[in-house]
Formats: C-alpha cells, sequence, structure tokens
C-alpha cells in the first residue's frame, strides 16, 4: 500500500481494457436473447433511448469519479461518492451518503461475479467440447439435455470454473499493466477476429432451411422497428440490458477510471467505450446470434431465451456442418468476452482488500478467489443436486435483484452525488477533455432526465418484482409441481437474498469504516479540511 498507485500503460491499452470491462457476456449471450424476447425491432428504440438518456451521462459520470477518487488513492466507489458529495453537502451527511452507495456497490461485483465466473468456465469448457467434437457429456442426445448434463457434472463444472477463477486471480495478482492491460490487447483483437470470421460464414450461407428464412430476414426482424409492441417492460428490459453490458452502476468502470492519470481525458474515452461496446452488442452480437438462429428456426428460433448461446447455437453448429471449428470460435468468443469483464468484477474485490485491507496484491488476488469460491459454489451445488435439470434458481436471483435492481440503483446515487451534491462538475468531467460535453447536455440530459428516467425504472422494477412474487419466501416462479427439488429451491432462493442481505450490510458498515479511516477528522469536524492537488 505504500508504493505509488499503479496506472495504464497505454491509452491504447486503457481503451482495451475499458472496451473489455464492458464487452461481456451482456453483448452476445444477454443481448440476444432480450432483443429477441422483447419484440426484435420494438426493442432496439428503447433501447438506443436509454443509451442517450441515462447511459452516456452515466459513463460520463463514473469515469469521472474514478478519475478524482484515484488521485487521493481511491478505486472503490464509497471514498469517490465521498469526495465528490462532500464538497456541496456537509462530510457526516456525506459519509452517511457515500457509505450506503458504496456498500450497494460492493455487492454487486461479488454476487454478479459469483454466477459470472460460473458462465466463463462454461463458455471455456464448452469450447474444449466443440474443439473435441463432443456437445454430448453422458451420452444424451440433445443439446439442451448436454447443457443439463454439462452443470451438474462436477468434473466440467469444477474444472473450468477452477481454471476461470485460477486464471483471473493470476491476471489481478500481475496489476493493471502487466495483469489486465497486458491480457486484454490480446484477447479483445482475438475476440473481434473470431467475430469476423463467423459472421462471415453466417452470411454465406444462404438459406438451407427455408427459402423465407435468410440471413437479412434475420436482420429485419432487429432493425423493423414495431412502436405498437412497446411497452413500459421493454423499457425495463432496455435499461436493464445497457446498464447491464456497459458495466455501469457495477462500481467496475470508475475503478478502472481510477488508474487514469489526472491529466487523461475521460469524454471522449466514455464516448469510445460505449462505442466499442454497442459496436461489439449490436454489431457483432446481434448481427451473430439473430441472424444464426433465424436462418436454422425462423422467428421460433428465436424464443429460445438464455438458453440461445449454449443449447440452440450448439444445436445450430451441428447441422450447419464443420461444428468443431465454428462451435470452437463461438465458445471462445464468450471465454474472452466474459473473462474480460469477470477480471473487471474481480479486481473491484481485490482493490478492496489490498486498499482497504492492507493485503499484498499476492494476498488480496488470493482472498478475493476464495471469497468467490464461496459465493459461488452454490451455483455449482443446485446443478449437482437437480442433476440433469438445468436449474440455476440461485444464479437467477442474484441475477435478478442485483442486474436489475441495484445496478440502476447505483446509477441514480451517482448521477445525484455528481449532478447535484457536488461542485463544478461539469468543469470537472471536461478538464483535459479531448470533446467537451455542452452545458445543455450535463444541464437536461444528466441533471434532470437521466435521474428522472432511472427514477421511474426503479419504481418500475419494484412493481415487477411484487407482481412476480420477489417479495414472498415462496415466489410466484417457483412452482412445486414443476420445480425438481422444490424444498431446497426455494432454500436456495432465499439463500441468496440472505447472502444480498448481508453482503450489503457488510458493505455499508465497512465503507463507513474506511471513510472515517482516511477522512475520520474532517467528518468529525464537519469541515472539510483534506485536499490533494493533482
Ligand atoms: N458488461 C459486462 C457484460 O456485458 C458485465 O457482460
Amino acid at each position: 500500500m505504500t508504493e505509488a498507485r499503479e496506472s495504464w500503460g497505454s491509452k491504447f491499452g486503457l481503451i482495451l481494457a475499458m472496451a473489455g470491462n464492458a464487452i461481456g457476456l451482456g453483448n452476445f449471450w444477454r443481448f440476444p436473447y432480450m432483443a429477441a424476447e422483447n419484440g426484435g425491432g420494438a426493442f432496439m428504440f428503447p433501447y438506443f433511448l436509454c443509451i442517450l438518456i441515462v447511459a452516456l451521462p452515466v459513463m460520463f459520470v463514473e469515469w469521472n469519479l474514478g478519475r478524482e477518487g484515484g488521485k487521493y488513492g481511491h478505486g472503490t466507489l464509497g471514498p469517490m461518492i465521498y469526495l465528490q458529495t462532500r464538497e456541496g453537502i456537509s462530510p457526516k451527511k456525506a459519509a452517511i451518503y457515500s457509505a450506503i452507495v458504496g456498500g450497494i456497490t460492493f455487492s454487486v461485483p461479488l454476487l454478479v461475479d459469483a454466477y459470472y465466473i460460473h458462465i466463463v468456465g462454461w463458455s471455456l469448457g464448452y469450447s474444449f467440447l466443440s474443439l473435441t467434437g463432443n456437445y454430448m457429456v453422458g451420452g444424451s442426445t440433445s443439446t439442451a439435455a448436454a447443457f443439463c448434463n454439462y452443470i451438474s457434472d462436477p468434473v466440467m463444472v469444477f474444472v473450468f470454473w477452477g481454471i476461470a477463477l485460477a486464471c483471473l486471480a493470476f491476471v489481478a495478482w500481475r496489476g493493471i499493466e502487466k495483469g489486465i492491460e497486458a491480457w486484454a490487447k490480446v484477447m479483445m483483437p482475438a475476440l473481434y477476429i473470431l467475430a469476423f470470421i463467423l459472421i462471415f460464414k453466417v452470411f454465406t450461407i444462404g438459406a438451407p432451411v427455408n427459402p423465407d428464412w435468410t440471413p437479412l430476414a434475420g436482420l429485419n426482424f432487429l432493425w423493423n422497428p414495431d412502436f405498437s409492441q412497446i411497452t413500459f417492460s421493454t423499457f425495463l428490459a432496455a435499461c436493464g440490458q445497457v446498464f447491464f453490458s456497459l458495466s455501469i452502476g457495477m462500481g467496475i468502470i470508475c475503478n478502472y477510471a481510477s488508474y487514469l492519470k489526472p491529466e487523461d481525458d475521460i469524454t471522449l474515452s466514455g464516448i469510445s467505450t460505449v462505442s466499442l461496446n454497442e459496436f461489439a452488442e449490436v454489431i457483432l452480437g446481434g448481427t451473430l446470434v439473430i441472424p444464426i438462429a433465424y436462418v436454422f428456426g425462423g422467428a421460433e428460433g428465436m424464443s429460445a431465451g438464455p438458453g440461445l448461446a449454449f443449447i440452440n447455437l450448439p444445436n445450430i453448429f451441428i447441422q450447419m456442418g464443420a461444428e468443431q471449428f465454428f462451435g470452437t470460435l463461438w465458445f471462445l468468443i464468450l471465454f474472452f468476452a466474459g473473462f474480460t469483464s469477470a477480471i473487471a468484477l474481480f479486481n473491484y474485490v481485490v482493490t478492496i482488500m489490498y486498499e482497504d485491507f492492507g493485503f499484498a496484491k499476492g494476498k488480496a488476488s488470493l482472498t478475493a478467489m476464495i471469497l468467490f469460491v464461496l459465493v459461488g459454489f452454490p451455483v455449482a451445488l443446485e446443478g449437482l443436486l437437480a442433476p440433469g435439470t438445468g436449474q440455476t434458481f440461485y444464479l437467477d436471483e442474484l441475477d435478478g435483484w442485483v442486474c436489475s435492481y441495484l445496478v440502476i440503483f447505483v446509477g441514480l446515487a451517482e448521477l445525484i452525488g455528481v449532478t447535484w451534491l457536488s461542485k463544478n462538475s461539469l468543469d470537472k468531467i471536461n478538464y483535459a477533455g479531448q470533446f467537451k460535453i455542452p452545458a445543455w447536455y450535463y444541464n437536461i440530459f444528466m441533471k434532470i432526465l437521466a435521474p428522472l428516467f432511472l427514477l421511474v425504472a426503479i419504481i418500475g422494477a419494484t412493481k415487477d418484482k411484487i407482481v412476480a412474487g420477489y417479495f414472498k419466501i415462496v415466489p410466484n416462479f417457483l412452482d412445486p409441481a414443476k420445480v425438481t427439488n422444490f424444498d431446497g429451491t426455494v432454500l436456495f432462493v432465499n439463500g441468496a437474498r440472505l447472502l444480498i442481505i448481508a453482503v450489503i450490510a457488510f458493505g455499508i458498515y465497512h465503507s463507513y469504516k474506511t471513510l472515517k479511516k482516511h477522512y475520520g477528522k474532517e467528518i468529525a469536524e464537519n469541515k472539510v479540511s483534506i485536499i490533494k492537488e493533482a
């Protein structure tokens, strides 16, 4: 903790690492089925609106929080928000606000990566199965059964989860420039190259199943907006997807931005991150998965939900021929995308160990790995206890609360903290910027529209969750007739909820303690006294 703060080695490396942070499973696994489930073109209008009204403002605010926090040696959100809000409200109030926001934020990377690393492991395992020409584990005859068997096969699950965990700990231990940046410089270009090869294949495939099911007809589904199909739920789904995909509201963009130098640009870099992510999501993810699914299954082929990536596409690769080659490409794309995001989530937890607990990098990485084994273990256990069912209720419960709820809350708190409770934020954001955000965009979009939009989204999401029984001990989606190991499943769901509450409670306590450690004197005196010049 005494050595100088790490920083990115080059601008190119920073942009690739930030793109790697954002571009993840969300782009290739989640986006296609979310778009398909929400009417294709009907989804794209609210989706782009969310980017303009909410995502860009939150992105600028997060880069700003990170760069400012980094000057004071902080890589986590609690102290970052404190430094900003103490300018507009008293240090005591700022400390309470920041402890709550910092505590909730702590839960996001920990709980998301708890299951995300498993999916990264599945992607690696499926790359291996593709390469060896075998999607069928345990002699099953369909890709759906193969997937269900995969997640209840202890060898496959633990070997590839273990490899993913060990690689993440290794990269985090190597640090920002030699670890995260170096791996992003290899994995991100590789991801783009593999995606282009697969896209080329998709568009030369013709219409082998039905003359009307062409790749272009598939694209039409995505790009033909049917405004009559847009509902409030479509807006909520789009908002959740944009947050997940851009890694906003998770603390991890701020964490990466904290390794900037004070004179580094954040406006153009923020826009570059959004653009690279959207290119990967809409152009690569959308152009790959949606036309493939359409060519082989028409409109029905698009209704596969989350199974699209691991169940339907392998099936299609088998029909396409050369499944070993194309399957391997596809799952390596998922692995590279997932790994470069998983490391951002992992590094947030490492940063807490390193900065707040004073652990050396190696010990911090190892401790983070042990933590992820503990919080991620139930994902593996659930697969083992209900073999062959494909049940992932613990995973779904964590994802449902954290990714469609807590991240939106964090985004709202960041916007309010920076644009309302701080001072001169536009100047700070524009400082050293290669592009200046105009005052009208800041005043209308960042100060008013974005927070309002998120407030409405939180109210809408709460209503949706009440209707879906998320606040009941046995939620509506747990039908005893359909769920294997019903009592056990209720335990997994409620275990996930208790874990979320416990992690948030610990996070708030820890954030407050950290603030007291660094800024105790000024919080006690209720007067700002610790100022570091850039
Ligand atoms: N932004 C990351 C993803 O899209 C978390 O998967």
